[in-house]
C-alpha cells in the first residue's frame, strides 16, 4: 500500500484558513468567537445544523450552497464544516475556473476532486515512533521549482515519552505535514517507521498554551519512543487510484492506455472493489469528506449535470458550493438562472447567506490572523489594518500581515507599526483598486 503525501500540494492552498479549528459551538449556540471564528452567528449557526444532518445521514441527494459577498468566510465555513466531521475528514477545495484544463476533461478534473474528498480509513498494525516534541527546528529554503515560494524543507524533531528521548533529523515532506497539520512544540505525535506519515494525538498536559482551545489533552506516552501500535491512517480513494494506475502501468507501456493524468474507469472499478472487500473484512471504513467548489457559477452545464449525476452514487462526497453571483446566466446556455445554477441542482441545494463583517469583527479576525502568522503589531497598525479591511476588503487585509511583517524586520523592529501598513497599503493595492486603475487607463487611451 502507497500512501500518497498531498502535504506540499495543501500546504499553501488551506493556509489562509490554517485558524479554523471548527464552528465554534457549544450546546448548540454559537459562541461570539470560538475555533478561530468570529461573528457570522447565523450561518454558523445553520452550518452545524448542516453537521448534525450529514452525522444522521441525511445528506444525500443534497448539497449546501454558501452565497455571500466576497471575504464573508464563505471558504472559511466550509473548512469547517469539514472539522466538525472529524480530524481526518477530507477537506477537498476547489475554484470553478480549474475544471478548464487542457490536460483534463472537465468530467475528469471533477471526478477526481470528488475521489480526493473521500477517505478511507485502513486499519494495520506498523512500527511508529511516538512522543511528545520536546524540540522543533524547522529549516525554510526555495521552493525547488518556484524560486519565489518558501517551503519547509526539513529539521530537526525532538520526541519525548517518559522515559526516553531522542532527535530525529526530517525531509522536506514529513516537515510540510508537521507545519500543514499546524503541529508544534508541547504536541504527542506519532511518525511512521516506514512512510514517515505524521498523525497530532493531541496536546500533551502541562504544555497548554491557552486557557481555551481546542486541543485534545493527553498523557506524555510512556515506554520507548519505537513501538508497534495499531495504525489507523486514512488515505483517499484518488490516492488509491493513483496507486493502483502505477500498478498497471506496464501494460499501459504495451496498450497505449491512458494518458498519464486521467484515471481509467477500470482503475477505479478496481479500487471501489477492493475498498469494499476491506470494509467487509472489518479492515477499513469510509469517511465521506467535502468537496467545496468555489465561483460555482463558473461551471458549466454539462459539469452541472455530472455532479448532479454524482450526488446519487453510493460513493459522494459532502458537497459544498459558494457564490457571489445573484443572477447569471448559466454556462454553455442561454438561460439565466439563480446563481448561474440549473434548477433542478438549485431544488437540492441547502442554501446559507454569508454577511459582511462589522468593525469590531474584522480587527478580532485580523488579531487570529496576526497570531496565527505569527507577527506582532501595535495598537495604532491593528486600527489602520481593520480601517483597510472595512473600505478595500478582509482579504486584503489580512494579506498585508505578512509582507508588513517583512517591512518591520528591514527596519529591525519584531513588531509591525503604522507606518509599515501605510508603506505596504502603497506598495500592494486592492482588487478593488486595481481593476480601476485600468479601467480609468483604458478610459483615457479611447478617448
Ligand atoms: N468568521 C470568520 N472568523 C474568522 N476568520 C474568518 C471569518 N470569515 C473569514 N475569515 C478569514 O478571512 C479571510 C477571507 O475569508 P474567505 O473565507 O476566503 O471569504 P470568502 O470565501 O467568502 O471570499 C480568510 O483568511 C478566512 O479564513
Ligand atoms: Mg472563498
Amino acid at each position: 500500500m502507497t500512501s500518497v503525501s498531498s502535504a506540499v500540494r495543501g500546504f499553501e492552498r488551506i493556509g489562509t484558513h490554517s485558524h479554523i479549528k471548527g464552528l465554534g459551538i457549544k450546546e448548540g449556540k454559537p459562541l461570539p468567537a470560538a475555533d478561530g471564528l468570529v461573528g457570522q452567528v447565523e450561518a454558523r449557526k445553520a452550518a452545524w445544523i448542516v453537521v448534525q444532518i450529514i452525522k444522521s445521514g441525511k445528506m444525500a441527494g443534497k448539497a449546501i450552497l454558501f452565497a455571500g459577498p466576497p471575504g464573508t468566510g464563505k471558504t472559511a465555513l466550509a473548512i469547517a464544516i469539514a472539522r466538525e466531521l472529524g480530524s481526518d475528514t477530507p477537506f477537498m477545495g476547489l475554484s470553478a475556473s480549474e475544471v478548464y484544463s487542457a490536460e483534463m476533461k472537465k468530467t475528469e478534473v471533477l471526478m477526481q476532486a470528488m475521489r480526493k474528498s473521500i477517505g478511507v480509513r485502513i486499519r494495520e498494525f506498523r512500527r511508529v515512533y511516538e512522543g511528545m516534541i520536546s524540540k522543533m527546528e524547522v529549516k525554510f529554503d526555495r521552493h525547488p521549482y518556484n524560486p519565489w515560494q518558501q517551503i519547509p524543507v526539513g529539521g530537526k524533531i525532538t520526541l519525548k515519552t517518559t522515559n526516553e528521548e531522542r532527535t530525529f533529523s526530517v525531509d522536506s515532506s514529513i516537515m510540510s505535514e508537521v507545519l500543514s497539520k499546524g503541529i508544534s512544540e508541547g504536541d504527542v505525535v506519532w511518525i511512521d517507521e516506514e512512510t514517515g506519515r505524521v498523525q497530532k494525538v493531541g496536546r500533551a498536559k502541562g504544555a497548554e498554551s491557552y486557557d481555551i482551545s481546542s486541543d485534545r489533552l493527553v498523557e506524555i506516552p510512556k515506554g520507548s519512543i519505537l513501538k508497534e501500535k495499531e495504525f489507523i491512517h486514512t488515505v483517499t480513494l484518488h490516492d488509491l487510484d493513483i496507486a493502483q494506475s502505477r500498478s498497471s502501468s506496464i501494460i499501459s507501456l504495451f496498450f497505449g492506455g491512458p494518458s498519464e493524468r486521467e484515471i481509467s474507469p477500470e482503475v477505479r472499478q478496481r479500487v471501489d472493489e477492493t475498498v469494499k472487500e476491506w470494509i467487509d473484512e472489518g479492515r477499513a471504513e469510509l469517511i465521506p469528506g467535502v468537496l467545496f467548489i468555489d465561483d460555482v457559477h463558473m461551471l458549466d452545464i454539462e459539469c452541472f449535470s455530472f455532479l448532479s449525476r454524482a450526488m446519487e452514487s453510493e460513493l459522494s462526497p459532502i458537497l459544498i458550493l459558494a457564490t457571489n453571483r445573484g443572477l447569471t446566466r448559466i454556462k454553455g446556455t442561454d438561460v439565466v438562472a439563480p446563481h448561474g445554477i440549473p434548477l433542478d441542482l438549485l431544488d437540492r441545494l441547502l442554501i446559507i447567506t454569508t454577511k459582511p463583517y462589522t468593525r469590531e469583527e474584522i480587527e478580532e479576525i485580523i488579531k487570529i490572523r496576526a497570531r496565527e502568522e505569527k507577527v506582532d503589531m501595535d495598537e495604532e497598525a491593528l486600527k489602520k489594518l481593520t480601517e483597510l479591511g472595512m473600505e478595500r476588503s478582509l482579504r486584503y487585509a489580512v494579506q498585508l500581515l505578512t509582507p508588513a511583517g517583512v517591512i518591520a524586520k528591514e527596519r529591525g523592529s519584531s513588531k509591525i507599526s503604522s507606518k509599515d501598513i501605510d508603506t505596504v497599503a502603497k506598495l500592494f493595492v486592492s482588487v478593488k483598486e486595481s481593476s480601476e486603475y485600468l479601467r480609468k487607463m483604458e478610459e483615457m487611451f479611447l478617448k
